[in-house]
């Protein structure tokens, strides 16, 4: 190490060299970003395939059944397994470099305790705290898609 490095020279020098860090941090965050809201970062499902696939199917099954009322063990037991598949969805969204930000983190939290509530209530047989859960975990959607959704 040398040591008649004046800060003169050095200053200048590190001041280019964080300068650059943080443009190339920022251009990779922007790049990354756009990418992690529709994919994640290795695997091929898009967020949109997931949304069709997952999110509509089992979002509304909850609701159909709840409208319906529950009249048996397997009536409830069918949105039990909606909802479990919606409680790991909230997981499934984390993964894979998907999340860009907090208010997606935000999202998913509130994804999984409003799901993991609406099977609190199923194993209660509770409709009323099921419909309550279930506009808790919707309120997921509207957070998520006010922010990411194009
Ligand atoms: C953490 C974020 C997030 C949450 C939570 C979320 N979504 Fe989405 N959703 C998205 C994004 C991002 C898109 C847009 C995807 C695209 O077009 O690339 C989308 C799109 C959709 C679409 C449109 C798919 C299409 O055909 O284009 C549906 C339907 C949907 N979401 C349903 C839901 C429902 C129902 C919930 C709540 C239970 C929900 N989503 C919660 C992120 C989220």
């Amino acid at each position: 190490m040398s040591t008649n490095c004046s800060s003169r020279s050095k200053w200048p020098m590190l001041s280019a060299i964080s300068l650059a860090a943080v443009l190339v941090a920022l251009l990779g965050l922007h790049s990354d970003s756009v990418a992690q809201v529709t994919k994640g970062k290795e695997r091929p499902l898009t967020t949109k395939q997931w949304m069709q696939a997952v999110h509509k199917v089992h979002c509304g099954a909850i609701k159909k059944g709840l409208d319906a009322g529950p009249a048996d063990d397997d009536a409830w037991a069918e949105i039990a397994l909606h909802a479990a598949m919606m409680n790991e969805s909230s997981h499934v969204l984390m993964a894979d470099g998907r999340c860009p930000d907090g208010v997606w983190a935000g999202a998913c939290k509130t994804l999984g305790q409003g799901s993991q509530a609406v099977l609190d209530a199923v194993a209660d047989k509770d409709v009323e705290a099921a419909g309550k859960a279930f506009g808790a975990m919707t309120a997921s959607c509207g957070a998520c898609h006010k922010a990411h959704k194009k």
